[in-house]
């Protein structure tokens, strides 16, 4: 009996945990309503127009994210000057009453729907890229922001000129029907350098002691309740703690929080700086609960976690425990507008899932316009809208179930067509059934089980285990191919490669081969440092050779430093700047570059891990064979899965049939 008991209750506890009642439960910050506890944050996407301020396709993003059901969304870093105001080239601004119609245009678009939208007001500081505002950049103290480049310490009154350009932001943004504003005091920007005794050395009335450092921001709040009402909700988003010397650390954010909420804050939006910010893949869900926890218990207005969800069971279990009142999903929101709504509907399965991979962020830090990995009609909302529907049912085979191969038959299948799918092996999902083998790469497998989950809700024909011949092709009579085979890894020729003791970086993170004693493993892209970090925590003695001059060439920095902050502790040899020469019997030998100095190294197992390249073989033949072939993702070139499907959308939405 008691037994069963337990099962009632756990399976009691299942369920509303898949409701999400929490979630969807209404909430107030001021006295504004949020209609249910999902906020998006605030994400730089650069796609506003490059004098700063709105375009169509900051629109079209937004409103997206709001028919997608989120209750909140915090608009990206909205500029409050020009000059070293400005953080992004193409961002939104309200800098004045020029800005207010456009703003106002946006806030229109947004209200069509329940959700509420607050603009995210932002000074970058120090933060600031030279290149970008043509002049130094300006901050609390003479510090370095970009290497090389000593920002300028700001004068008292120019102090005093920023407030009241925080104030006047704040104004515009109400005048323009926004809900609320958020100020930045995170991150590193301006009131970030003002807040944190890391950045803010001044010794007069805006520095100095905790009070003084406090100044510019409760200056700002006190302000903008004075301008613009008490009933105008202020956000302000903090870093709750700072992963640099002398940075804050939870006890003084927890007392910054409790001065906020005193000069008149209506929120606290807990955020940290340096160190998981923007989480990798590999980072567990919810790990910085105890960030927002922290600050919760001290104040009594609503606080806001972002706290790495991915999934809305940890968002609901994070309100349930009660260690925030509304949850920030972010890049949730870009990998799938309709996060909330799904959710909200039981169709959690069908999310297209985050997978961390940060490409968003590096994309727009390069700076190009915000896209996804796992969805490319994010940032091009408006372009890919409406897809000619001209399929009338006509056959297209896809050959290859990998992401690009998924995604052109997803888009395909809209249009009307009729997609068959052809895949050699008995899953869908590619390469992406190898890149998620390496640790903490168990979100990519929820990623490729969503992926097959939408393959089957289109109702899209599979044909597994089988191998796209060109008979069977013909047999099928398609108007048009799209070949998706992907690549295969390469194996350089090099004396000695076809070794017993020589194998792939792809058969150690499958498991089909399992070396031993001291392994080379033979470059450092992801493969590379993935197959690397399996061999070293199962006893092997590591040796990584590299031909470039720094680890995880092409890779996002950050990734790579949080790869080698595993594999370090094992103490590998490391070899940059080597070309692998010659694999013999006993070891292998490489050559120095640029002077070719040749060295051996007695090594056991030898881990090829040099990069992918198409399948030739595939693409050609049923090239020759067919008319109207489109040829996409790894197929093309071996590159990420942003590549792959951006590839595959862009031209399943301009095929046109024989
Ligand atoms: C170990 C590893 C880790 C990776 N990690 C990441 C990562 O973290 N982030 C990232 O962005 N990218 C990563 N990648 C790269 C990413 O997986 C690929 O870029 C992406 O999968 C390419 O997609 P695709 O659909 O073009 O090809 P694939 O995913 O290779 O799919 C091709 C499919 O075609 C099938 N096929 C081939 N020929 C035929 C035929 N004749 N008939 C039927 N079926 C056929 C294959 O079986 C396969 O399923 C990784 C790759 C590897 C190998
Ligand atoms: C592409 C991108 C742009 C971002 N821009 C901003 C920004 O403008 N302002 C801000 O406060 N945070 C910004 N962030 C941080 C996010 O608001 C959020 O804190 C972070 O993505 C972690 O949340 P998540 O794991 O739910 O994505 C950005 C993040 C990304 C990925
Ligand atoms: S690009 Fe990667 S990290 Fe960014 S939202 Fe998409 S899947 Fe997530």
């Amino acid at each position: 009996m008691e037994k069963q008991n337990f099962i009632w209750i756990f399976i009691a506890k299942i369920l509303i945990h898949m409701t999400y009642d929490t979630m969807k439960s209404p909430v107030f910050i001021g006295q504004v309503k949020i209609a249910n506890r999902v906020v998006m944050p605030a994400m730089g996407v650069n796609l506003s127009s490059p004098a700063g301020g709105v375009s169509d396709d900051i629109i079209a993003f937004y409103e997206a994210r709001a028919r997608g059901g989120v209750g909140l969304i915090i608009s990206e870093i909205t500029r409050i000057s020009d000059g070293e105001g400005i953080g992004e080239p193409c961002q939104l601004a309200a800098r004045g009453i020029g800005d207010i119609p456009d703003l106002q245009r946006l806030m229109d678009a947004i209200h069509k729907y329940p959700t509420k939208l607050f603009i995210q007001l932002q000074h970058p500081g120090i933060m600031a890229s030279p290149a970008l505002i043509g002049r130094q950049a300006v901050s609390a103290s003479s510090i370095e922001g970009w290497p090389g480049s000593p920002g300028r310490c700001l004068e008292t009154n120019e102090c005093e000129s920023l407030v009241e350009a925080f104030i006047r932001g704040a104004e515009v943004a109400r005048q323009a029907g926004a809900d609320g504003v958020e100020l930045h005091a995170a991150h590193g920007y301006l009131i970030n350098q003002f807040l944190s005794p890391a950045f803010n050395l001044r010794t007069d009335k805006w520095g100095g002691d905790f009070e003084g450092r406090m100044r510019f921001v409760t200056e700002i709040i006190k302000g903008i309740k004075n301008r613009c009402g008490q009933s105008f909700p202020i956000s302000v988003r903090i870093n709750a703690e700072e992963a640099i010397p002398n940075g804050i650390r939870l006890e003084e954010s927890a007392r910054i929080a409790i001065a906020l909420e005193d000069a008149g804050a209506d929120a606290i939006n807990v955020s940290c700086y340096s160190k998981g910010c923007i989480d990798p893949g590999s980072y567990p869900q919810g790990w910085k609960k105890y960030m927002a926890e922290a600050i919760k218990k001290v104040v009594s207005i609503p606080v806001i976690s972002v706290c790495n969800i991915k999934e809305p069971e940890i968002g609901e279990q994070l309100l349930q425990e009660g260690v925030c009142d509304l949850i920030g999903v972010g890049r949730g929101h870009l990998a799938d507008p309709e996060w909330c709504k799904k959710s909200f509907e039981g169709r959690k399965e069908e999310i297209r899932l985050c997978i961390g991979c940060m490409t968003c962020f590096e994309e727009i830090c390069k700076p190009h316009r915000v896209k996804c990995a796992v969805n490319p009609v994010t940032g091009r909302e408006r372009e890919y809208s409406a897809p000619q529907k001209n399929g009338e049912g006509r056959k297209v085979v896809v050959v290859g179930g990998g992401p690009a191969g998924i995604e052109a038959a997803l888009v395909l299948k809209e249009r009307n067509f009729k997609p068959v799918i052809f895949e050699e092996k008995k899953r869908l999902g590619g390469a992406l059934n190898i890149a998620d083998k390496g640790y903490g790469k168990m979100i990519m497998t929820k990623y490729t089980d969503s992926l097959i989950t939408q393959i089957k809700k289109a109702g899209i024909e599979v044909r597994y285990d089988e191998v796209a011949t060109v008979e069977k092709i013909k047999a099928l009579d398609p108007c048009g191919i799209f070949v998706a085979c992907g690549g295969h890894p390469v194996k350089p020729p090099i004396p000695g490669i076809d070794h017993d003791h020589v194998c792939t970086a792809e058969e150690v993170l499958l498991g089909q081969t399992k070396p031993k004693g001291s392994v080379a493993v033979i470059g450092s892209g992801m493969t590379g440092l993935e197959a690397s970090e399996i061999l070293a925590s199962s006893g092997c003695h590591l040796t990584i050779v590299e031909m470039v001059e720094s680890l995880g060439p092409g890779m996002y920095p950050p990734l790579v430093e949080n790869l080698m902050e595993r594999i370090m502790p094992y103490s590998p040899k490391i070899f940059t700047m080597h070309r692998l020469e010659q694999i013999d019997d006993s070891g292998i030998t490489i050559k120095n570059l640029p002077e070719k100095e040749p060295l051996f190294l007695p090594v056991d197992w030898v881990v090829l891990a040099v990069g992918g390249q198409p399948r030739a073989e595939v693409v050609d033949n049923i090239r020759s064979s067919f008319s109207n072939v489109r040829i996409i993702g790894d197929a093309v070139k071996c590159g990420r899965i942003l590549e792959a499907t951006q590839d595959a959308h862009a031209k399943a939405f301009v095929f046109e049939p024989l």
